[in-house]
């Protein structure tokens, strides 16, 4: 039996309490299960920290991520802390974990599960089978660039701006993330970005042909500008294996690639920093939906993507294989016995609200486990 696994939940905001209640149920189940024991601990993040705490994100926040084994994140924002102005964003929480725990690769998967496939707004025979990996960086590009800011100009004009900028050490290290997967899938890798246009783009596309010269001759690489990826992701998304961009490009493509899948809500992700000295490699899991202020307080969200991001926690950070399959199994069945939330409704299935959901997982994870 595992144990001293220090796992930090942050709920957040909106619907990200709502989805993480039917996680902690999972959580108690493995634990009566006595499959594992988490040294788990809760704090705020984003507007309840803010209304709480006065602050997105309180230092004491940051020091028990640092210490954390993995953190399990909600997600933050929403209309009421829209007007505090852009230090007070609820959103600097999830940035300054990222960026102070330099988590660096955010890995987000879309992967189509049969049951699901008549949930996408695309034809069944484009989607069918879906397994795509984009790796997105997280500390770098337009996101943290400097200079930045809103300035009054001579002739009394404003002008807002923003910087895109990468290193090489930024383009490297999320490159080799990004090649080391595609090595245990396809080994295809598509780099995208706009060096047609930027300056970026095109030492973006410079340092990954190098790298893959270099360090990885075995793995295809293909370039690809961002605009036609988009295109292309829609066109045939299962032309793609691993792909790999800039922090502002994987924000928007991962988005897209998510509706391949049926929804937002099924859409977990990873984002990883540098694995040290003994091999630990902070991490942090969250589904790549927000708050979903529209539907907050309702009931109706799907708690899936946040369950599928502790499947991926259990996976790499935790060595939990098997059970994180189990959890993608139990999520899997329930779908396929005709259960959806309202997101992901079809035709022929039955409407269920976020923990009507989360009991049908319970009771599934006891049928795998009978
Ligand atoms: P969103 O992802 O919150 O919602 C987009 C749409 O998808 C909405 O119609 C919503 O109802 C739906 N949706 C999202 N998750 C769902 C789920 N689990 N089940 C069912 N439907 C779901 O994006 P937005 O509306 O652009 O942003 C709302 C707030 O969330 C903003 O403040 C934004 O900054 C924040 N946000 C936070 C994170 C994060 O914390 N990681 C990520 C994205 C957006
Ligand atoms: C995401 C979100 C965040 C981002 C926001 C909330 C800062 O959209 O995780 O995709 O833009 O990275
Ligand atoms: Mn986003």
């Amino acid at each position: 039996m595992a144990a001293n696994k220090k796992l930090l939940v942050l709920p957040g905001d909106g619907i990200g309490p709502e989805v993480m209640r039917e996680v902690r149920r999972v959580i108690d189940w493995m634990d009566r299960r006595r499959m594992v024991r988490f040294d788990m601990a809760e704090d705020l993040v984003g507007g309840a920290s803010i209304d709480a705490r006065g602050t997105p994100i309180t230092e004491s926040v940051l020091a028990k991520a640092r210490e954390a084994d993995a953190i399990l994140f909600g997600s933050v924002g929403g209309p009421k802390w829209e007007k505090l102005g852009f230090d007070m964003r609820p959103e600097i929480a999830i940035l300054a974990l990222r960026k102070q725990l330099d988590l660096f690769a955010n890995l987000r998967p879309a992967i189509v599960l049969e049951p699901l496939v008549d949930a996408s707004t695309l034809k069944p025979e484009v989607i069918r089978g879906l397994d795509l990996m984009i790796v997105r960086e997280s500390t770098g590009g337009i996101y943290f660039g400097e200079p930045r800011g809103i300035e009054t100009l001579p002739d009394g004009q404003q002008r807002g701006f923003d910087t895109e900028t990468y290193t090489t050490h930024e383009i490297e290290r999320v490159g080799r993330v990004a090649f080391d997967l595609a090595r245990k899938r396809q080994n295809r890798i598509t780099s995208v970005e706009k060096a047609n246009v930027m300056q970026s783009g095109l030492f973006w596309r410079q340092v990954m042909t190098a790298l893959q010269q270099r360090e990885y001759p075995d793995v295809e690489l293909s370039h690809m500008y961002a605009d036609n990826c988009a295109m292309q992701l829609v066109r045939n998304p299962r032309q793609f294996d691993v792909i790999v961009t800039s922090n502002i490009f994987g924000d928007l493509l991962s988005d897209l690639a998510s509706m391949l899948t049926g929804s937002l809500g099924m859409l977990p992700s990873a984002t990883l920093g540098a694995p040290d000295a003994m091999g630990r490699r902070s991490a942090l899991y969250e589904p790549i939906h927000g708050s979903a202020p529209d539907i907050a307080g309702r009931g109706i969200a799907n708690p899936l993507a946040q369950l599928l991001s502790f499947a991926m926690l259990l996976r790499f950070s935790f060595g939990m294989e098997e059970d994180a399959t189990l959890i993608e199994r139990a999520a899997n069945n329930v779908l396929a016995s005709g259960l959806r939330t309202a997101d992901i409704m079809a035709p022929g299935t039955a409407k269920v609200g976020t923990s009507v959901m989360g009991e049908a997982i319970l009771r599934e994870l006891d049928k795998l486990t009978a």
